[in-house]
């Protein structure tokens, strides 16, 4: 079932999110419903609070559905390396129409548990890193606007207050 996304400013967008106890029929329920969702939408990653859910998880894909072996998902995943830094052009399905650049590692190692409940332990460059990175940020609460300094930040939260006033957000 294709979820709604929630967009900057709906909660629990901006808040923590708690790690998932036990993975029950919900949670894999929940999984399914995203990876539907990611699709749809369509996007190369979602966080569950996203959809309205406070909890630490996110699937990703960065071949958008091409290549069955990409696509991921993560339950209470931890960042246990993050090294480098690259510089790209990047947007969210939480904040639609706009973009940024925005700096974000070149290399991470993520570690946390697959659908099955299995541990597993994921390095990722490039696309990938800069997507885990995004999807993080995500669980604690934090959106790519959230890196932006001063008039840049300004503008968009500016752009999305009027969308907001004009019911078209
Ligand atoms: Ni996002």
């Amino acid at each position: 079932m294709i979820r709604p996304i929630l967009r900057y400013g709906d909660s629990p967008l901006h808040d923590p999110a708690a790690p998932v106890a036990d993975i029950t029929a919900e949670i894999e329920q929940l999984i399914d419903d995203m990876i539907e969702t990611m699709y749809a939408a369509p996007g190369i990653g979602l966080a569950a609070p996203q959809v309205g859910v406070p909890l630490r998880v996110f699937v990703a894909d960065i071949s958008s559905g091409r290549n069955a072996a990409d696509l991921l998902a993560f339950i209470n995943p931890e960042l246990i390396e993050r090294t480098g830094t690259q510089r790209e052009e990047e947007g969210c399905l939480s904040v639609p129409g706009f973009n940024a650049t925005v700096t974000r590692p070149t290399r991470v190692v993520l570690k946390g548990l697959a659908r099955d409940g299995s541990e597993q332990t994921i390095e990722a460059t490039g696309l990938l890193a800069r997507c885990f990175d995004h999807e993080m940020d995500h669980l604690d609460g934090r959106l790519f606007v959230d890196h932006l300094r001063g008039l840049q930040r300004d503008l968009i939260v500016r752009r999305i207050k009027k969308l907001s006033r004009d019911g078209k957000w």
